[in-house]
């Protein structure tokens, strides 16, 4: 069922209501401007400072920090002592990946926020495990990139509880993308909801550009292999079990996918590569990063 056009803008209407979402937490902001600069600007304290002065993400970032996730096997029991082991950016990275959590909503519209976080968190660590495959110039970003690439669906869970809910049932029991679930019965996507909020939020260009075509990459002026990743690294979660809470029925040929074609024509290696292998890997994280999401999320 498709819904009249008039509905389709009164529910457009209703998303432009973008400041009812909370913001990321004051932190955030300065922060990641802070870690913007040359590295060798950079001052331990200082940045350790500044995630100390949310209690709740500072720990939130601790439990992080010692996730083998982020490439810890010994705890480390402060702030000062993550931010010198891990480094600034990945230190930025677990800052913004809390961040996330604290703007959710709760389970209003059908799909757990637990789950949706899991989705996300698993999405930034795929972009950038294929990032460092292909050698990208900034894993870093497409790590932000996968993390964020469904901050639509954070608004369509505030904005439009009801209607979202109902687009979640038909995507679990048709076993579609949400995305094409959305689209039936709302008449636009998260993609959509998404490019609205991360304009407002001033988002990079390129970031909006990810948030707006990640399921679409052959559609995106340009098509960038940012968004590629993101896509590629949407569609392995999707099928490994870091979905959204239901299995779609449908297989995924990567080899004939736009996003990897987009990928395959400047990187030469990817010809030959390894999906199940990377399926594998991906597969890994799986354990870590349900224990890790519902203990950070419980606590
Ligand atoms: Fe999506
Ligand atoms: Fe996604």
């Amino acid at each position: 069922m498709t819904i009249a056009l008039d509905g389709r803008q009164l529910l457009m209407q209703r998303l432009e209501d973008l400041r009812r979402i909370p913001t990321i937490p004051a932190v955030l902001t300065p922060l990641l401007r802070y870690l913007e600069q040359p590295v060798e600007k950079l001052d331990v304290q200082k940045l350790t400072d500044f995630l100390a002065q949310d209690e709740s993400l500072a720990a939130q970032c601790l439990q992080l920090a010692n996730s083998p996730l982020f490439g810890r096997w010994q705890q480390v029991q402060s702030l000062r002592a993550a931010v010198i082991s891990l480094g600034f950016n990945q230190v930025g990275d677990i800052a913004m990946s809390c961040g996330i959590l604290k703007i959710l909503p709760g389970r209003n519209g059908g799909l757990d926020p637990v789950i949706f976080w899991e989705h996300s968190l698993g999405c930034a660590l795929v972009a950038r495990h294929l990032a460092n495959k292909i050698d990208f110039e900034d894993p870093g970003k497409a790590y932000l990139a996968g993390l964020l690439h469904d901050v639509g669906i954070i608004v369509n869970l505030w904005l439009l509880p009801d209607e979202f809910r109902a687009a979640y049932d038909i995507a679990t029991h048709e076993g579609i993308p949400l995305h094409e679930a959305e689209q039936q019965s709302m008449g636009f996507t998260h993609c959509d909801s998404g490019r609205l909020l991360a304009e407002r939020w001033g988002f990079a260009p390129s970031l909006i550009e990810v948030v707006a075509h990640h399921h679409s990459p052959q559609e995106s002026s340009p098509a960038t292999e940012l968004i590629a990743l993101v896509h590629i690294a949407d569609l392995l979660c999707r099928m490994s079990g870091l979905n959204h809470g239901y299995v779609e029925a449908r297989q995924v040929n990567f080899l004939s996918d736009a996003g990897f074609s987009l990928l395959a024509r400047n990187h030469a290696s990817l010809k030959h590569f390894d999906w199940a292998r990377l399926t594998f890997e991906v597969g890994s994280y799986l354990d870590e990063v349900h224990s890790l999401v519902r203990t950070i999320y419980r606590s």
